[in-house]
């Protein structure tokens, strides 16, 4: 069996998707190992999460660097020294430059709470119960100099209720987002997936040509 691909993963809070990617990878169903996790906060309790799963972490405080570029030199290095050869935010809320994308071209996966290109950028749960959409969700995607726009790997549809607040609805899409992001690790991993400008096709895909979700779900 190929060995598992080393990964790094950047933080900033709670580190829920961590803890998936950590289990997934424990439990053998995720071919990758995480080498590295950086938070660029000191109390982020996703470093605790990483420390009890016996990973390397590093605090990379974005405010002790003079700009930028520096602080995102300290987190490539970091990452290249540890051998990650793919990167995944994870809940991480620093907007990162051109340079730190280049260097990660095609080796970088973030997940964002809703279903892009629909609401970027933040507060988005609450931006789509005030749309009055019907659906939202999850989406794991390459990282593009484009923030929250890179080509789509994988994508998870939540129906809004009717007494949902941005809370409720949150939970509701961190749950799925805890199962598609081990998801788009493991093809990434396996090397099926092919970046072709805006979207990503997947080698050996399973399609459901009736997957169709209506809501509220009708008689
Ligand atoms: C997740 O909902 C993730 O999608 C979101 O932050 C949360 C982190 O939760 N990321 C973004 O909004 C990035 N723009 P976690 O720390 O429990 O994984």
């Amino acid at each position: 069996m190929a060995e598992p691909l080393p990964i790094g993963v950047l933080i900033s809070g709670g580190g829920t998707n961590l803890q998936a990617l950590i289990d997934r990878s424990a439990d053998g169903s995720m071919p990758a190992r995480i080498v590295l996790v950086i938070s660029n906060k000191a109390d982020a309790y996703g470093l605790t999460r990483a420390r009890n799963a016996g990973i390397p972490t590093r605090v990379i405080d974005h405010r002790e660097f003079s700009g930028r570029e520096p602080f995102e030199r300290a987190m490539a290095e970091a990452l290249r020294e540890a051998g990650a050869q793919l990167v995944c935010l994870a809940g991480f809320m620093r907007v990162l430059s051109p340079y730190f994308i280049r260097s990660f071209h095609g080796r970088m996966l973030n997940i964002h709470p809703s279903l892009l290109p629909a609401f970027p950028g933040l507060h988005v749960q609450r931006q789509a119960i005030e749309a009055g959409v019907r659906f939202s969700g999850a989406t794991v995607h390459y990282v593009s100099e484009e923030v929250d726009a890179g080509p789509i790997v994988i994508q998870a549809v939540v129906p809004i209720l009717p007494d949902d607040d941005e809370h409720a609805l949150a939970a509701r899409i961190l749950q799925q987002e805890h199962r598609i992001y081990p998801l788009a690790v493991t093809l990434h991993a396996q090397d099926r997936l092919r970046i072709e400008g805006r979207r990503v096709r997947i080698l050996d895909a399973p399609t459901r040509p009736d997957a169709a979700l209506l809501n509220p779900p009708g008689a």
